[in-house]
């Protein structure tokens, strides 16, 4: 497992997000991955969602979070993470179950090139909370590059 030492970068730039290794328990009889609260990652889960059945050509997210703190996993198959703070992007190739990208508040996140069958798992810090969202891209780059 390797450390992260999320809180000196606690500053919601796009360098706070940064690929998480998983424990991997491997096995004969089929590898095991676990993520525990405020160890793997730097917040505790109040939520579990995923995106699945993703037809080909489509795209997820177009939005950012005010508060909200995510890990993102391909349990299965691969996709890009496209995110964006207000000033840099930069895109991340998802396609490992035992990694995880950790997406902190305030970035800007697109989701595609799904490959067939894949599933992005997603950990979050919080329950689902529409008034959480920046779904404007301007208005979203009015506050995070002011
Ligand atoms: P959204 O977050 O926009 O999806 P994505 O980022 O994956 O493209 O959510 C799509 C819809 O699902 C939206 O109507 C809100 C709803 N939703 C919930 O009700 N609960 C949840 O936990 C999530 C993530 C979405």
């Amino acid at each position: 497992m390797s450390e992260h030492n999320f809180e000196a970068t606690m500053n919601f730039s796009i360098d706070t997000c940064q690929m998480v290794e998983l424990p991997k328990i491997s096995d004969p009889r089929g590898n095991l991955t676990f993520v525990e609260s405020q160890r793997h990652i730097p917040f505790g889960i109040q939520r579990v969602y995923y995106l699945y059945d993703v037809p080909q050509g489509s795209e997820r997210g177009g939005h950012a979070h005010r508060a909200l703190h995510q890990l993102l996993i391909a349990v299965t198959g691969s996709f890009d993470v496209h995110l964006d703070d207000g000033r840099e992007k930069k895109t991340v190739h998802l396609n490992r179950s035992f990694q995880g990208l950790y997406v902190c508040p305030m970035i800007w996140r697109e989701i595609d090139n799904f490959s067939s069958g894949a599933v992005c798992m997603v950990l979050a810090s919080a329950y689902y909370d529409e008034s959480d969202y920046y779904r404007d891209y301007p208005e979203f780059c009015k506050v995070a590059n002011p």
